[in-house]
């Protein structure tokens, strides 16, 4: 037998204690990797919920809460963007961030608009909520771009007029806190309810798109359309200011939101609908 103090006794002991920590930890990984992913659905389901102004206190909701505000009162559909029609039979375990990465499902950024990166996916999910007679009361749209230091992911919701914003939440960011990463201050995030897309009273079209992020307060011709740049973070805020106007451009959700609106019949005051 090794003595106990032996410098081989102690390698064998250290080696052991590795191995066991090491089975230790992968086994937690693997084991709560399903219980991860499913915390990430949640999670972008409360900000869908807080966009959309479903609930006055998104953050407390338990998970089975925001599954049921989910499954009653949110209607998921998946969107081709180019064309701006729902995809029949869609695959519910669609997953448009990998998308975005697979060059059979993504396709390259064009037009005058950019969110800071090469391409995207060709079909996303958007977000449906109906009142009880099955009227539209808001759309729910991903958006997501760069910022300074990450690609920010955020939600953003349009009153049944589709022209209107009823709220944004970012739930997924790399910036600096208390700079870029005020883009998470409800504050800041409050101050985008009533703002309009495109001039008022316009067709819903990329000469029209007014929305913005402004630095230092908006004046009043821009009061309608714009919010004020978080101080100290201009890059973060004008990388919001671009992925806005993206995402609202024919290139991101435009074709869809006119079709919507035809669709809907939706008009505020606007000659489409
Ligand atoms: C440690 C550190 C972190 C920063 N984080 C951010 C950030 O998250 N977003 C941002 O736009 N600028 C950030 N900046 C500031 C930028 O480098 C740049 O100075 C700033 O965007 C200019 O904004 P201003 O014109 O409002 O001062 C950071 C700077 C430092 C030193």
């Amino acid at each position: 037998m090794l003595p106990k103090d032996s410098i081989t006794n102690t390698f064998i002991v250290s080696l052991a204690l590795c191995i066991v920590c090491s089975l230790l930890v992968s086994s937690a990984a693997v084991s709560l990797k399903g219980r991860q992913d499913e915390n990430k659905v949640v999670d972008r389901q409360r900000n869908i919920i807080a966009a959309a102004g479903l609930s006055d206190a998104p953050k407390d909701l338990s998970i089975s809460e925001v599954k049921e505000i989910f499954e009653k009162q949110v209607e998921q559909r998946l969107v081709d963007l180019d064309t701006g029609e729902y995809v029949e039979e869609a695959d519910s375990k669609f997953d448009p961030r990998k998308a975005a990465k697979d060059p059979s499902l993504n396709e390259e950024i064009e037009g005058a608009y950019s969110i800071g990166l090469k391409n995207r996916e060709k079909q996303t999910w958007v977000y449906l909520i109906k009142d009880g007679s099955g009227n539209l009361e808001k759309v729910v749209l991903p958006i997501y771009g760069k910022g300074l230091w990450s690609t920010m992911y955020g939600f953003i919701a349009l009153n049944g007029d589709l022209r209107t914003v009823g709220g944004i939440t970012f739930y997924e960011h790399g910036e600096t806190p208390g700079l870029g990463g005020e883009i998470e201050n409800p504050q800041w995030q409050g101050k985008w309810a009533g703002k309009q897309i495109w001039e008022i009273a316009q067709q819903r079209d990329d000469k029209n798109l007014r929305v913005g992020v402004t630095k230092g307060a908006p004046t009043e011709s821009d009061a309608d359309y714009k919010v004020d740049g978080l101080s100290g973070a201009t890059i973060t805020s004008r990388g919001v200011d671009s992925l806005l106007k993206y995402w609202f451009s024919s290139n991101g959700f435009g074709n869809y939101l006119n079709k919507l609106a035809s669709q809907q019949g939706a008009n505020n005051g606007s000659p489409n609908g």
